[in-house]
């Protein structure tokens, strides 16, 4: 079985997702870095991106190709305190999702090493 089906497939990521942007939205460092205006679009790729990596549909892919994140995160200023900031949200919304503790975990290691590929600045 998946990861994507251990959580229970996309609604758990739906919620990741969702919680995560409610946090960057209210957040003065991390708000600014975001191009567009209505943070709906920002909040699909990323759900669509986990949802791929995580072992589910390829919907990701098919409209975005391979993903490169380090090349799509050059245009921005990634530097520990705006790493830092990304995880403070995405562990509240890691929390909030009240999954098995191996489960939780594994996804909070991948989320910090992600993270921190990214750093930039
Ligand atoms: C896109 C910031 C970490 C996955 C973006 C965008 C910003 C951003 C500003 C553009 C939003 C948009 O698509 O309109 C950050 C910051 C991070 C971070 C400050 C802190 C380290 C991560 C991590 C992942 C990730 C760890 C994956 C686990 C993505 C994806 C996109 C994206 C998939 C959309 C790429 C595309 O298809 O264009 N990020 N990000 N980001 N980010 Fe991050």
């Amino acid at each position: 079985m998946s990861f994507y089906d251990a959580v229970g497939g996309s609604e758990a990521f739906e919620r990741l997702v969702h919680r995560f942007y409610q946090g960057v939205k209210s957040d003065p460092l991390l708000r600014p870095l975001y191009p567009e205006e209505d943070l709906t679009g920002a909040e699909e790729r990323l759900r669509l991106f986990l949802i791929q990596y995580w072992g589910g549909p390829t919907t990701y892919g098919k409209q975005r190709g391979h993903p490169r994140l380090r090349m799509r995160h050059a245009p921005f200023v990634i530097g520990e305190p705006e790493r830092d900031a990304w995880l403070r949200h995405m562990r509240d919304a890691v929390e909030s999702l009240e999954l098995p503790e191996e489960l939780s975990a594994k996804l909070w290691t991948y989320l910090q090493y992600a993270a921190q590929s990214l750093v930039n600045a």
